[in-house]
Order: C-alpha cells, then structure tokens, then sequence
C-alpha cells in the first residue's frame, strides 16, 4: 500500500476548473463550452497519467440571485437549489467527468471564505471604509462613472447601473499592482491566449484602486466572520465565488486536496477573465499562496452572428443539440470551429457541415475502410510486421501532426490540437487511395495490401488515443472495432513512442450516420425547430474496391421523366420541388437539392433520368420526395438526361 500511495504521490498534478455557474439562469452553451473545454483538458490530463483533480459548481450568493429568486416568488436557496440541480444534471448526462460538484452555499465553503477573510485582515490587506459608485447587478461588478457607457450604462452588458454608496470593507488590490504586472511579465503562459493577456496587463498598468469586497444594502451572502463583529456586510459575490477554488481542496480546514495547488489552470470566458487574473492572484499574494498555472479564457458564442439573449429568443439550449446531433458530435464541433480565446458563430448549418465531412468522411469513412480491407484481405486480422518496411515515411509523418496535437491541446488551441488530428486521418485516407490495396491484391502483392492495412489501423489508434479527451465514446467504439485499449500505456507506446501494434477487427455500424442536408440553413434557434432528422446513410460506404453483380444492378431501377413542374421551395436555399412525369399514372413529386446550379422555370419540359424505387422520404417534414432525380457531380451538379427525345418512362438500363 504504501509503495502504492507514494507512487501516487509521485505522479504530477493536475488541477482543472471551471467557473462556477450562477444559479440566475438555466445553462445554455456558452456554459457547455467552458465545462466541455475544462472536461477535455482533464480527460488529457489523466490520459497522460497525472493525478487530476476537476472541479465544477454554481455561484449562488449575491444581489442578481436574490432578485431572480424574488421575481419567481422563491427564496433564495430555493432558487438556488431548483437550478443549481439542472446544472449538475446537465453535466451529468452529459458525462462531464468532474471530480468535485462545489456550491457556494455548501457550510464547508462558507467556513473557508470566513477563514481567508480572517487571514487577509490579520495580514493587514482589509480596511473598512465608504464605497461610492456604480454597481452593475447584472455582471455584480463595481464601476467607476467614467467607465460607464451613456447613461451609466454598464460597458460589460449594457444594462442601467445603479449608484451605490455604501459602508464597505475594502482589499488593498493596489498594493498588489507591481507583483501582478512581474508575474505577468515572468511567467509567459499564465494567461492565455496572448492577446487576452495584454488585455489584462494594460488593464492592470492603468493603476488599480482597492476593491470593495463586501455590501450591506442585500443579504443574500456569506456573513464576515464572528471575529469581524460586523453584522452588517455580507462578502461581495467574486471574494466569495473566487474562494470556491480553494474550499474545493480543503483549504484552511483539513487541506486534503492542497498538494493539487498551483498545478492549476483555470478555464474562463474572456468576461470574467479580469477576476481571475487580477483579483484572484492578489487575493492569493495575500494569503501567500502561489499562483495557478493558467488562466485560460475563451471567447463567447454569437448565434448565427448575434448575441445570445432571452429577449432575441435565440438562447441554444445545450441538451436539445446534443439530443438532435450527438453529444460527441457536439463536443467536437465546439472545440474545432473556433480558435481558442476567439468569438464563435454557432449555426446548424456549420455543425451538420463538420459532422457530415469531417466526421462522417473523414473518421468515420476511415474505419470502414479498414474493416472492409481487413475482412476481404485478412480475415480481419491486422498484422503489422510489414508496415515499415513499407510505410515509414508516412509513420514519421504522422508522429509530427501528433506531437504538434498534443502541444497544442496544452496550450488549449483546441481547434488546432483537432486540425492536426485530422491531419493524420488524411494522411491515412489518402495512403488508401495513392497506394490502391484492391490493386495490389491483384496484382499478387498481398503482402504490401495488408501493409496499407495495417498502416491505416494504426494512424487510426493513435488518432482515437489522442482524441480520445474530445470524444470518449467515439474512441472507444474505434478501440473496440480494432481490438486495442485507450489508456495511459497506449498512449505512451502507440502516440508518445510511435510504436506499432496489431489488431483484431470486426464488422461495425457506421460512426457518424450522416444528416440530411436539406435542414440546413433551417431554423435558426432550435426553439422552432428542436428535432433534426438524423439518418443513418442510406447507402452503404462506398468502397472502390467491391465489385456488385449484374444481379445488384439489376435492383436499381432508373426511369427517363419530364419535368412538369419545378418551383424553389421555401425556408431552403439547396431544394427545388419537381413534378415528374415518368410514364405512370401520377406525376411523381420529387425534391433535389439543385436549387443552387438550375432556375427552375428552365427545367420546365427537360426529360431528367430519376431512380423510381428508392422508398419514399418526408423532407423538411412535409414534402414526400417519391424518387431521386440523378445528376453528375463534380464540385458543382449537371443534371443526367438523355441524348434525344425518349418516351416518359423509359428504362435506363
Ligand atoms: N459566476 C460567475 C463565475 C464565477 S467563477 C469564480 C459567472 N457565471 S456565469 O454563469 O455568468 O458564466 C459562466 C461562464 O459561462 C463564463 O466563463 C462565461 O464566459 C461563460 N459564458 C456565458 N455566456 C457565454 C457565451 N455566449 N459564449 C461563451 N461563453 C459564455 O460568470
């Protein structure tokens, strides 16, 4: 046991978090992201074999609670507990792999913030005082009049401040400036990224007053120590909130958990990045802790380029995405379309499009593959005793997408860890085309085919071990296909020291069924339109390499048809609406997402070649689409039509 516990001991900490979640309002994804960073990170961090620590929570206290709860006729705490619940259930269905759920009205953490309000005074950082000015309710942050926008506006969000002038303990942030600004200057990567950094030092270099840190105008708060005698005040909500990080490690009570400070990084949003990087590392100097690692901030969602907001009606609810398009299709699009600390547009249109491409061509297309060849070529045995002979030049490629993958997800440029992922799958997919196993097979080179094989099975793994953090399920369903385990070893052997291993395979069900693209562009929030039809492919992968029978062919049936009607159809930019007159007794209705390349009213009178025994589908719920009109696809669709005139009707064939 006790060799076990100092190995334990031994091994590097990690300490991630995520802001704690005021209990005002229901999440929504700009919560999702910031818990779906923080989950990633710590996924990593245990992949690589640290001791990881991950906290979540809510942030409960404070004047915006206590006036949402009254506008619903609740208390406070029965607010706080309803909605504190809805967060930690998204999380957990959303498997968010937390260590600690913390709330600030947990009796624990309202004992250490009474102890570190105690310490801060003894070490002579508290005075009492008057505070005069303007307080946003909304971002619960203090301002001085010339900051403020028009009408005392608050700059953060906007909304009416109001002017406060109240009795108030004060923390003597001022006296913190200098030893900010070194650390700022010491320690390059204690807040990223760059940008948002010099944000902070500017902010910081145009001088800093001593901060307010409690309120006697509400209540709804954690009280001042019984040393303090003050019955009056209540903490401000940030002294308060910021504490959380260290009551979830037992600070100042039993300091279970303290050997996982500093190894800290701090996942924010770029609004609250000012309280981490300013306020919290002074409020730590006056403990004399030392500082965290990162304070990582990111940027807000925009939805289809506007402010999320109640009045706008277009607030995205997380667990309605996840249910129309996958959780883990969700995760990844979030950390992939926006580079980390940079505003992002959120749209169904980019989220089908990464879904449909990326996933489903690129990764998922990927492992078809490899089950396929492996089950023609090897009876899905995948044996890797060739591959360097044959293939090292792309393994050395890969192993330098890799190291650049995980570098990049330290620093949390999460877009560039996926891009460099993807990299690697290319790499992998294109070998199959330039190297053409099928063609190998034939001509006798099996050895070389199952080369390829091999070659591919393994960029696969270690693609699936290093994205395993984004996509847990999905990498293990890949690990479970090919017959390896994701853990700290593979991750060593296969990723870290580019070893190779061989693999079982077996048959398995598309990764990424594909979504319908005619919803794209559709609705705007989900509010109108919650559920997406997703599909599973209704072809099979294709693979170059299978040849069908005439038999096969003989299934298909393609019918030559007159187009009697073509109008656009509205609410989609991709669809046009047929009547076709394909020699039976009804016309039939057709819908092709031809729009862009054809003006309707010039297909009038056209004979189209249309496959008439493909089942019956409804598109954008109400159209049934009776057939698929054939075109030529290369970048662009050219319709498919005969080279004269042939009775409706006639068989292609
Ligand atoms: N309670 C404070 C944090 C205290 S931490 C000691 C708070 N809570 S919050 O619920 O308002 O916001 C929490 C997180 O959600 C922040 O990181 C914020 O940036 C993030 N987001 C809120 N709206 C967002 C978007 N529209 N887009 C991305 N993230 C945004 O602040």
């Amino acid at each position: 046991i006790s060799k076990n516990l100092k190995d334990k001991n031994m091994k590097e900490k990690a300490y991630i978090t995520t802001p704690i979640y005021y209990v005002n309002d229901v999440p929504h994804i700009g919560h999702a992201y910031t818990t779906i960073i923080a989950d990633t990170l710590a996924r990593f961090n245990r992949l690589q074999g640290k001791d990881t620590y991950f906290m979540t929570g809510t942030d409960e206290h404070g004047q915006k609670i206590e006036q949402a709860a009254s506008a619903r006729g609740k208390t406070p705490k029965e607010y706080a507990d309803e909605i504190s619940a809805k967060f930690r259930s998204l999380w957990d269905e959303f498997e968010i792999s937390y260590d600690h759920f913390i709330r600030t009205t947990d009796e624990e953490h309202k004992q250490t913030v009474q102890n570190i309000f105690e310490k801060m005074q003894a070490n002579g950082d508290i005075y009492k005082g008057e505070y005069e000015g303007f307080y946003c309710v909304s971002c619960e942050t203090f301002f001085n009049q010339r900051d403020l926008l028009e009408n005392n506006c608050c700059p953060d969000c906007g909304r009416v401040t109001s002017l406060v002038k109240e009795e108030s303990y004060f923390f003597k942030l001022s006296k913190y400036e200098d030893a900010l600004l070194k650390w700022y200057e010491n320690d390059e990567l204690c807040v990223i990224p760059k940008g948002k950094k010099n944000e902070v030092v500017s902010f910081v270099k145009g001088g800093l007053k001593d901060l307010s840190v409690t309120r006697t105008s509400f209540d709804w708060g954690i009280k001042l120590p019984k040393s303090a005698n003050d019955d009056k005040h209540v903490m401000y909500v940030w002294l308060d909130a910021l504490i959380n990080y260290l009551t979830t490690l037992g600070y100042s009570r039993d300091n279970a958990k303290m050997d996982f400070w500093p190894s800290t990084t701090h996942i924010v949003g770029k609004d609250i990045l000012r309280f981490h990087a300013v306020y919290w590392p002074a409020f730590l100097m006056s403990l004399g802790l030392p500082l965290p690692k990162h304070v990582a901030a990111h940027g807000w969602w925009t939805i289809d380029g506007e402010k999320m907001s109640k009045s706008k009606g277009n607030v995205i609810n997380p667990r309605e995405v996840a249910n129309a398009y996958g959780l883990e299709n969700f995760r990844y699009f979030l950390l992939r379309e926006v580079p980390f600390g940079q505003d992002g547009d959120y749209s169904q249109k980019a989220l089908i499009e990464r879904i449909n491409s990326e996933l489903g061509n690129g990764l998922g297309n990927l492992l078809s593959r490899i089950v396929g060849m492996s089950a023609k070529y090897s009876d899905y045995k995948i044996d890797s005793k060739d591959v360097i002979k044959f293939h090292s030049a792309e393994l050395d490629e890969a192993k330098g997408y890799l190291d650049e993958a995980i570098k990049n997800l330290e620093n949390l440029a999460t877009n560039r860890y996926l891009e460099d992922l993807w990299k690697v799958v290319t790499l992998a997919n294109v070998a199959v085309a330039k190297y053409e196993p099928w063609s190998l097979v034939k001509a006798g080179k099996s050895d070389e085919a199952n080369a390829l094989v091999a070659l591919c099975a393994n960029l696969l793994a270690k693609v699936a071990i290093l994205l395993s953090p984004a996509m847990p399920k999905t990498c293990a369903k890949i690990a479970d296909t090919l017959g390896f385990s994701i853990d700290t070893a593979s991750y060593e052997s296969l990723v870290l020291k580019n070893e190779i291993s061989n693999f079982m395979a077996k048959a398995t069900e598309p990764l990424f069924p594909r979504i319908e693209k005619e919803l794209m562009g559709e609705a705007r929030g989900l509010k109108e339109e919650p559920k997406v039809e997703v599909k599973a492919e209704p072809k099979e992968e294709k693979k170059e390499d299978e040849i069908i029978s005439i038999d096969d062919f003989a299934k298909i049936v393609i019918k030559v048809g007159e187009v009697l009607e073509c109008e656009r159809v509205e609410g989609s930019d991709k669809l046009l609406k047929f009547k076709i007159d394909l020699g039976e007794e009804q016309p039939r209705q057709i819908l092709s997402g031809i729009a862009k390349y054809y003006e309707p009213s010039s297909l009038i009178g056209k004979q189209v070649c249309v496959l008439a025994n493909l089942k019956e589908r409804t598109m954008m719920k109400k159209y049934v689409s009776q057939g698929m009109i054939l075109s030529a696809s290369d970048g662009s669709l050219t319709l498919l039509g005969t080279q004269g005139k042939v009775k409706n009707g006639a068989i292609v064939g």
